[in-house]
């Protein structure tokens, strides 16, 4: 089955309710499930990653899971396997969303097939590889490391850079929650931001960062992955997922509302 390859992050914050404990948005979810199945029609093969949002996020943060291990917090490696078991949920429930509008998908947790978080990511991609229809879906988690750490998390924006070099990849598109791509200040700001239709190596804007939740880097960590891709001569699209057909616009000569990162 020939065809052109797409890599679509679905945000944790997207998918999920990001303040609390492992409750997926369904309706944004199916939404986003139909257009991918509108994308595969339009003969593009996606390769599907997404964030943990309220299920990973929350209890990483409780236990300090980012900085690998520290024997003085008690119950890390209870948390790292709740996490672990948390994120299985969580995918089951994309892969579900996306077996019900009549794809046929297949599960990569990352503990299963790599080490290492960042750019520091190992693994073999080959699964990733096969040209059979299936659609193969992965998503940020916590990944055995080597040296003291331990453990560390691996987002879902490191996998997408690290996807990205994958034959054929050409479009890479982050649907994220409550933003219509990258805006020129943060959503707290005192001054009314405007978007930024195209950010190259060189654009400047000023990134927020809810700290307090996310264990991972946030729109900056997002960025960087971006241009990183861009550099390598992928299309990269920040859309609002919470308008899916902009997920689709992205792939369209004509472009839609978002942000396309250029090299
Ligand atoms: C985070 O992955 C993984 C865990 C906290 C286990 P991401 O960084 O890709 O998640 P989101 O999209 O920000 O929720």
């Amino acid at each position: 089955m020939e065809g052109r390859r797409v890599l679509i992050k679905l945000g944790g914050g997207l998918i999920t309710f990001k303040d609390e404990p492992c409750k997926v948005r369904s309706d944004i979810l199916t939404a986003c499930a139909e257009r991918i199945s509108n994308i595969v029609e339009m003969g593009w093969r996606p390769i599907i990653v997404h964030g943990a949002g309220g299920f990973g996020h929350l209890r990483a943060k409780q236990y300090s899971l980012s900085s690998g291990r520290d024997e003085m917090i008690a119950g890390q490696d209870e948390a790292v396997e709740l996490v672990r078991k948390e994120m299985l949920d969580l995918n089951s429930q994309v892969c579900k969303a996306l077996i019900d509008v009549g794809l046929k998908v297949s599960s990569h947790p990352p503990h299963t097939w790599s080490r290492g978080t960042g750019q520091g990511l190992v693994g073999s991609l080959q699964r990733f590889e096969a040209d059979d229809g299936v659609i193969p879906i992965t998503y940020g988690d916590v990944n055995d490391c080597d040296g003291p750490e331990g453990f560390g998390i691996l987002s879902g924006d490191h996998l997408m850079e690290r996807l990205a070099t994958i034959e054929g990849v050409s479009k890479a598109i982050f649907a994220l929650f409550g933003v219509d791509g990258v805006m020129s200040t943060p959503p707290d700001s005192e001054q009314q931001g405007i978007l930024l239709e195209k950010i190259d190596s060189e654009s400047d804007f000023i990134a927020s960062h809810d700290s307090k939740i996310d264990v991972t880097g946030g729109i900056t960590l997002k960025v960087a992955c971006a241009r990183r891709m861009a550099a390598g001569g992928i299309d990269v699209w920040m859309v609002n997922g919470e308008y899916p057909d902009r997920i689709v616009d992205s792939l369209l000569q004509t472009g839609t509302i978002g942000t396309n990162v250029i090299g």
